[in-house]
């Protein structure tokens, strides 16, 4: 590493300290390179000479933490994203989740809302939507009002009917929206079950037992002790027989928490917490002890 580069690292690991110190947003274990490149980014285009110069700007003016906040949480989401995912979890939902009086769903990092919209749709095909309460949280206060309005420009409906269609639907797509200036509305109905709110796998902790848990794309900005504080999260609040969904480049591949899982659908990403959770016998100066 060159000496320039230790001076970058030196300026991002103070302005992230800076950050979450004023803010409380807590960038600290996010991918490094992930952070730098967003960074360099916003230097750019905030037209900054330095990450120190950056520092300054944010640490006096709370409006370009909101703006830094959008470039450095990626909202790319789409309906029915990975529709392989969607088609498995509908499997999931008739035959085992149906088995359950009353159903909790998270949606962990739901970004603008297209993931818990994809989830609540299945859901009503499946007949479970009256007895499913879902949890949509996000850090980013401006994402999850997108979520909660549920307003998609007109030029995204070709991806997610073609997505949609994938899924095995027992509807038409337009059954789930009205349109209005040019974009679709998600029907209102389809949040009556839905609580949106403010949650960071970094800091927050559980808040309910839940049957399936949906975190998809959003680990991957996380670098390995985040990673596995979030899935640690995840085996907390599952019940036993839980299922966990991932993103398509994520999985619990190495992760220490692996064990507690089986591999429900390997390509799809899908994990059930296991009934009983085997573990390790104690062992004392490396004998095991029976
Ligand atoms: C690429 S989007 C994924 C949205 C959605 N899950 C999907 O796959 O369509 C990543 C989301 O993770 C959220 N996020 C980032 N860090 C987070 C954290 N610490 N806790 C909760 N959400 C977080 C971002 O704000 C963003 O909305």
């Amino acid at each position: 590493m060159n000496a320039m580069n230790n001076r970058e690292d030196i300026e991002v690991d103070l302005f992230l300290e800076g950050i979450f110190r004023l803010y409380h947003y807590d960038f600290r274990n996010y991918s490094r390179t992930f952070i730098k490149r967003r960074l360099n980014l916003i230097k750019t285009l905030l037209q900054c000479e330095s990450f120190s110069i950056l520092q300054h700007n944010v640490l006096h003016d709370p409006l370009i933490m909101t703006k830094i906040l959008n470039y450095l949480t990626i909202q790319v989401g789409d309906m029915f994203r990975d529709p392989g995912y969607f088609l498995s979890l509908r499997q999931i939902i008739s035959s085992y989740l149906s088995t359950y009086s009353s159903i909790k769903v998270w949606i962990a990092g739901c970004g603008t809302g297209e993931e818990l919209y994809s989830l609540a749709i299945l859901f009503r095909e499946e007949g479970l939507e009256n007895r499913t309460q879902f949890f949509a949280t996000d850090i980013n206060y401006e994402a999850l009002k997108r979520a909660e309005a549920g307003v998609y420009g007109m030029d995204r409906l070709e991806s997610f009917e073609n997505n949609f269609i994938l899924t095995d639907p027992k509807h038409s797509f337009s059954s789930y929206y009205t349109t209005k200036n040019n974009c679709i509305v998600m029907d209102s109905s389809l949040k009556e079950n839905v609580v949106f709110y403010n949650h960071s796998l970094v800091s927050d902790s559980v808040f309910a037992e839940m049957h399936l848990i949906s975190c998809r794309n959003v680990l991957i900005y996380f670098d390995d002790s985040l990673q596995e504080r979030a899935i640690g999260l995840f085996c907390d609040a599952l019940v036993r027989k839980g299922f966990l969904g991932l993103g398509a480049k994520e999985s619990l591949y190495l992760s220490p928490h692996a064990s507690i899982f089986t591999e429900f659908h390997r390509k799809d990403r899908i994990y059930q917490k296991m009934a009983v959770q085997e573990q390790a016998p104690p062992r004392v100066r490396g004998i095991i002890k029976l």
